[in-house]
């Protein structure tokens, strides 16, 4: 007979503790700790000799040289959607469990839809694929399908939530993957928890886990982000799965960007752009171009920045805006980017520029819904705010890339090569670039390069005259 154990779990990082306690350990959140009661698990030494125990790499137990084992590829099937391939590192790993976390409506359910159906017809080895939903009817599902005209005899749906019950199917129909959408919805009648609560994820998701790496079918789950912004509810499942993608944009706009934040099969700084359409989600094909579209040409608190993603250059424009506060103290948001990171580049623009900026409510958005987490963009975040707080826009053909550092000067940049070619392809005709970048960039055609020392160098070499607004 199983015994009941009584637990305290924390909903944000996943620290367990034997009793309730108001603010968790382990992350410091309050309030976060939650009541499970559950069927003790079997001791370790039970579990040893289960085949849950294999592992997708361990096939062969017998220890190799690491040369040999180094050599080999991983199988992999493609998703049929070569961004999504891109970012999970060439396609899904044969026996992974992958998870694809995102906010409720952004677009989950269609991106694997999609994938679904790009692998049930794949033309040299079409695969059968079993998409479970808890969230929706299989008539749902299928109207979704049919919108993406996403229809094929091999794309296998059924509505599922009993966890024992999706794992009778995925063994019964032998498909080449399944998708579960999604892990809240799932539960194992025999934990006593209630659906979707921390034990339940993550027992569903070990039991799952564990047939991928069984059976080498490949499991995609997909996770909403909860409110607090943790995948899945808890963050305990990122550790049970072998990649977590996440899949981000702004509702309001048709960009939805996908990177992985994990990936024990490859990089995780790879990053796809789609645009949600009527007809489903098509890849962004020159995402420089897609970011800058709408970008106002005369208007002030725009600077255009360049940001490596994996191993490409994007062009991102950032904007500032500073306005006249009436509060006490002066509002700072920040979209996009660490807000700390802002407020730094906000004191050396009043120290080192003497801009009077504690009056005023300061706004940096980076523009599309990315994210700025490259110092390089340092330069371009700061001139932004200069921009709006002078009302002098920043000429519009001008990339701006630059590590701002405490004294006001300009710090070197990685990849400045990429970053340039990407604006040369973009029509760019000036970069402002900092002096310490050692050799200046050679191949570089069709740019005007300045070296700026200081941020008061970049700009000048970058802002236009207030006149040329006031007279637009
Ligand atoms: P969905 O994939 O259901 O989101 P998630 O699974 O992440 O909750 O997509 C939700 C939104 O996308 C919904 O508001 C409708 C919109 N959508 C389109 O704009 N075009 C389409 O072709 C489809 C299928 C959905
Ligand atoms: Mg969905």
């Amino acid at each position: 007979m199983a015994r009941l154990q009584r637990r305290y779990i924390c909903s944000e990082c996943g620290h367990e503790s034997p009793q309730w306690m108001g603010k968790c350990p382990e992350c410091e959140a309050w309030d976060t700790l939650q009541e499970e009661v559950t069927a003790r698990e079997k001791p370790p030494s039970a579990r040893r000799n289960s085949p849950a125990g294999k592992s997708i790499v361990a096939a062969s137990a017998v220890p190799r040289a690491i040369t040999e084992v180094a050599g080999e590829e991983m199988p992999r099937r493609s998703t049929g959607i070569v961004e999504f391939d891109r970012v999970l590192g060439g396609g899904i790993v044969s026996g992974s469990i992958l998870l694809i976390g995102g906010d409720p409506g952004i677009g989950k359910s269609t991106l694997l839809t999609q994938a679904a159906y790009s692998i049930a017809v794949q033309q040299e080895e079409p695969a059968t694929v079993l998409y479970l939903s808890g969230e929706e009817s299989a008539h749902q599902v299928a109207l979704r399908a049919n919108r993406l005209g996403a229809g094929a005899s091999r794309f296998l749906v059924g509505a599922e939530t009993d966890v024992s019950a999706a794992l009778q199917h995925m063994q019964h129909m032998q498909p080449s993957l399944v998708i579960i959408d999604s892990i809240q919805t799932l539960y194992d009648p025999e934990l006593e928890s209630a659906p979707g609560s921390v034990s339940q994820v993550r027992g569903c998701a070990a039991q799952l886990a564990r047939f991928a790496k069984e059976s080498g079918v490949p499991v995609a789950l997909i996770g909403h982000v909860t409110k607090e912004g943790s995948l899945a509810g808890p963050r305990v499942l990122e550790h049970l799965v072998d990649a977590v993608l996440t899949f981000e944009g702004d509702r309001q706009h048709s960009y939805r960007i996908l990177r992985a934040v994990k990936n024990r099969f490859g990089s995780t700084d790879e990053l796809a752009i789609f645009e949600m359409g009527e007809h489903g989600l098509t890849v962004v094909e020159n995402p420089s171009a897609a970011l800058l579209a709408g970008r106002p040409r005369e208007g002030n608190g725009s600077a255009v920045t360049a940001l490596m993603e994996g191993s490409r250059a994007l062009l991102v424009e950032v904007q500032g805006l500073s306005s006249r506060s009436h509060l006490a103290s002066p509002r700072r948001v920040v979209n996009g980017m660490d807000p700390n990171r802002v407020n730094m580049l906000l004191a050396v623009l009043e120290k080192r520029l003497g801009l009077k900026l504690a009056e005023q409510d300061v706004f940096v958005n980076v523009v599309g819904g990315m994210r700025i987490a490259e110092p390089a963009a340092d330069l371009g975040v700061a001139l932004s705010v200069v921009s709006s707080f002078r009302e002098q826009a920043i000429e519009p053909s001008t990339l701006l890339t630059g590590e701002v550092g405490l004294s006001g000067e300009l710090r070197a940049v990685g990849h400045l090569e990429k970053r340039l070619n990407e604006a040369v392809r973009m029509g760019f005709t000036q970069a402002v670039i900092p002096r310490r970048s050692g050799k200046k960039p050679e191949r570089v055609t069709g740019l005007k390069i300045v070296e700026a020392e200081t941020l008061l160098d970049a700009m000048r070499a970058s802002l236009l005259p207030a006149a040329r607004i006031s007279g637009s």
